[in-house]
Formats: C-alpha cells, sequence, structure tokens
C-alpha cells in the first residue's frame, strides 16, 4: 500500500515536473520569436570598411549592403547597387568610369547621377555614419531617392571604353 502511494507520488511529480519544462519552452520559444530582428544584414546597419579604403575616386563595393562607397569632395556617400529602373544590380565599369546598366542601358556617373537610359532619376543612396570601431555604417535600412534627372554632381568625362551593356 505504501509502495503503491510512493509510485503514485513519484508519477505525479514527474508529470508536474514536465508539464513545468513544457510551459518554460515554450515561454522562452515566444520571447524569442518576439525580439526585434537584428540589424547587423541588409535591412539595418551594415558594417562596411575602414573610411581610408575609400580613397580619392575610389568606388568600393559592400556586398553584404548592396551597395558602393565612394567620396564626392570628400563626402563620403553610400549608393545603392539597385537600379531605379526596373532594379537590376548596376556593375561599376573601371574602364568607362561609369555605372552601367546591363538590362537596359541606364548608364550613371560616380556619383550616381543618371546620364542615360530609362532610369528616373539616379542610384538611391543610404545614409552612412562611422562606429565606435571606427569603420563605416551603411543603414540600409533608410533608402532615399537618388538624384532626380538633369542633376550634374560631378562633371567627370567617360575614361575610357564602356563595359559590355546590352541594348533594348
Ligand atoms: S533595369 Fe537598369 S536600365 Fe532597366
Amino acid at each position: 500500500m505504501s509502495n503503491e502511494i510512493e509510485r503514485r507520488d513519484l508519477l505525479s511529480k514527474a508529470w508536474k515536473g514536465g508539464l513545468v519544462l513544457i510551459l518554460a519552452a515554450g515561454a522562452w520559444t515566444t520571447w524569442d520569436l518576439l525580439q526585434p530582428l537584428a540589424t547587423k544584414g541588409f535591412g539595418g546597419k551594415v558594417r562596411a570598411v575602414p573610411p581610408e579604403a575609400v580613397a580619392g575616386e575610389e568606388v568600393v563595393e559592400v556586398p553584404a549592403a548592396r551597395a558602393y562607397l565612394t567620396r564626392i569632395d570628400d563626402e563620403l556617400i553610400a549608393m545603392s547597387e539597385k537600379c531605379t529602373h526596373l532594379g537590376c544590380r548596376v556593375p561599376w565599369c573601371d574602364s568607362s568610369s561609369r555605372f552601367e546598366c546591363p538590362c537596359h542601358g541606364s548608364v550613371f556617373n560616380r556619383a550616381g547621377d543618371i546620364l542615360s537610359g530609362p532610369s528616373p532619376r539616379g542610384l538611391d543612396r543610404y545614409p552612412t555614419e562611422i562606429g565606435d570601431d571606427g569603420l563605416i555604417y551603411i543603414d540600409t535600412g533608410d533608402l532615399e531617392d537618388g538624384p532626380p534627372p538633369g542633376t550634374e554632381t560631378i562633371d567627370d568625362p567617360p575614361t575610357g571604353p564602356p563595359c559590355a551593356v546590352e541594348e533594348h
């Protein structure tokens, strides 16, 4: 009789213990799901490169931000690599020193101003800041419209022939 009671008591405690574990796991999972997403990847502030890596008239691609960094009159600017026409990725062409969209031929200068093609504006921009670690951060969650047509932020002539651009 006493053994029977002890066994029931033990089983009861085991069930209660299991129930507490299940409830704790559910609460932790719910809490974890409700946490805001980390902002280290695209859509948040993306850590890029040291400021000295963007020197002179260089164009530096930051794949994690899907963006380019350059300096215009010593001011650091970050441009989206997404074409403002239909969203193709726009590569930098070293030979012409232009951004040339391979989809429908839009051409942008180093400042992202639209020079020709069907894009309605220049390349869109992201704010940048220098983090506590001294690196450039690109805020990919805060896209700003690129310069309107006719903007001439810079007047750099092409430095050579264009890269292959498929005309449609
Ligand atoms: S997507 Fe770039 S010109 Fe059409």
